[in-house]
């Protein structure tokens, strides 16, 4: 589907009514902003070098808000998230906000600004948070300054943003970030745009997502690939020839809804995300829990290196069980689902 024909789709807004009372009273306005959260269902790596993905948003949020102050830029960060998050993207957090007002025509000497960050999405590598607080930080300045931007114009600005967290972003993170839902993604190889469309499935499907609490830095381990890619050109030419298939195999499954099949493609995703060295022991593990308390497929999602894995866990019964299974291995879990048209 063209990438024009969808509807628009705002996130849910959650903010905190804790206004900070040290501004004055006419200057109770400020820019409110969100950015979804997502899980890759199958594809990640692969997608920066041209390989579809297919990546779902989940109902959890990045939210900013952006008031004008006297100097500088100030950065109050309080979303939860795995321990030491915070300091590990404070470089690229910063990095990531100059890029936001570049790409929106502003001089980032010429503003100041108070930005708080929030939301129920937590700072769990691999859940594309950094991608969503992006999202919500564009759409939050532009509402401070009076500016209207479209979702194409702010997923752009995202993904400039994005290059601070990932170096050689796809863009798949920020475009989830952005319009929310279950989509393809191709990063178009040649600059020009990517192809984005919309995939809609019979039912939402309950899945259950579970960090390890390794922090994780994208940026690293998408330069690992791209190194071992080079160096090792034809094993990686036939791993990324089979992600190329699971994709569009998974796109299939998605379209009849053959839950079992989804399952066994996540697994054979994780596979491959293995043997391109992304996947860690602590995600191979918790995959391993999910599917012995019969979860139909599991995966790790996202960056790797650490970060979040995702469980295919069809019905209540189902998720709640992979959930507690994977809390008793001492981890934080969501749970929640794909393919909800909300998000
Ligand atoms: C990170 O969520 C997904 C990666 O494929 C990087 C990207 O696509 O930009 C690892």
């Amino acid at each position: 589907m063209c990438f024009q024909e969808w509807l628009p789709c705002y996130p849910k807004r959650m903010f905190l009514s804790d206004l900070n009372n040290t501004y004055l009273p006419e200057d109770f306005t400020m820019g409110k902003g969100s950015g979804f959260g997502k899980v890759i269902l199958f594809g990640e790596h692969f997608v920066v070098h041209g390989i579809p993905g297919i990546v779902s948003a989940i109902d959890s949020t990045a939210d900013a808000e952006v008031k004008k102050i006297a100097r500088g830029i100030t950065i109050r960060d309080e979303r939860k998230g795995s321990k030491g998050y915070a300091e590990e993207k404070k470089a690229q957090q910063l990095e990531s906000i100059d890029r936001v007002l570049k790409a929106m025509g502003i001089e980032p000497e010429t503003v100041a600004f108070d930005i708080w960050l929030g939301g129920n999405l937590p700072g769990f590598s691999g859940l594309g948070a950094s991608a969503a607080s992006s999202v919500a930080i564009a759409r939050a300045i532009a509402e401070e300054i009076g500016k209207r931007f479209s979702d194409e114009k702010i997923n752009e600005i995202a993904y400039e943003a994005e290059k601070a967290y990932a170096g050689t972003p796809s863009g798949i993170d920020n475009t989830a970030a952005t319009f929310g839902g279950l989509l393809w993604f191709e990063k178009n190889m040649k600059g020009g745009d990517n192809t984005i469309g919309k995939l809609r499935i019979r039912n939402p499907v309950e899945i259950v997502i579970g960090s390890t609490g390794v922090v994780a830095n994208t940026k690293a381990m998408v330069e690992g690939v791209a190194e071992r890619k080079r160096n090792h050109p034809e094993k990686y030419d036939s791993l990324f020839e089979q992600a190329a298939a699971i994709v569009l195999i998974g796109r299939k499954a998605l379209q009849e809804y053959d839950l079992k099949k989804i399952g066994e493609l996540m697994n054979d995703n994780h596979r491959l995300l293995q043997e391109i060295e992304v996947s860690h022991k602590k995600l191979d593990y918790l995959v391993d829990v999910a599917r012995k308390q019969g979860a139909y497929g599991a995966k790790m999602t996202g960056g790797g290196g650490g970060g979040c894995m995702v469980a295919l866990t069809p019905g209540k019964d189902s998720q709640e069980k992979v959930a507690n299974a994977i809390k008793k291995a001492g981890c934080e879990v969501l749970r929640t689902r794909i393919g909800v048209e909300k998000t």
